[in-house]
């Protein structure tokens, strides 16, 4: 994968876009899009107490995760992206699509505050190597500059 080059495309796709859930919803459809073997791509949101579900793409998932809960609410909490290459050996994962293998979640901080996790789900076990891990972050610090929080 070349980094720079597709977030230069997510760049061009995002950067006109105010609305946020127009914003998240184009998002999550290009890291769908631009990633193979996924079956969940999106974004849980903080309102301050919990995280709920924002857009995504994928099958319906639970709605509302609390911090420290999940790999989504650890990661929230810990402050710091999460790998996790087998679900199934991951004692806090909370399972919303039986398919899911391996899972990634970065945090989304803007001006020091929760705002949110992106989550990214894998049908394929250890699907999520470094260079997958370094695209993800530099997504999310691209989605910091544009969101308007
Ligand atoms: N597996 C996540 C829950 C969300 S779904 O993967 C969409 C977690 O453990 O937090």
């Amino acid at each position: 994968m070349k980094k720079q080059e597709y977030i230069e495309l997510a760049k061009s796709l995002l950067e006109t876009q105010p609305n946020q859930i127009a914003l998240l919803s184009n998002a999550s459809a290009f890291i769908n899009d631009t990633v193979d073997n996924l079956n969940w791509a999106g974004f849980y949101l903080y309102d301050g107490k919990k995280l709920t579900v924002g857009p995504f793409q994928g099958k319906a998932a639970c709605s509302t995760i609390e911090l420290g809960k999940g790999v989504c609410g650890e990661a929230a909490l810990k402050k710091t992206t999460l790998v996790v290459d087998d679900v199934l050996s991951h004692d806090n994962h909370i399972a919303c699509d039986a398919n899911s293998r391996s899972e990634v979640v970065v945090p989304i901080f803007i001006n020091d505050k929760l705002f949110g996790v992106l989550d990214v789900d894998s049908p394929v076990k250890n699907r999520f190597d470094q260079e997958l891990v370094d695209f993800f972050e530099a997504f999310v610090d691209l989605l910091t500059k544009l969101i308007d929080f």
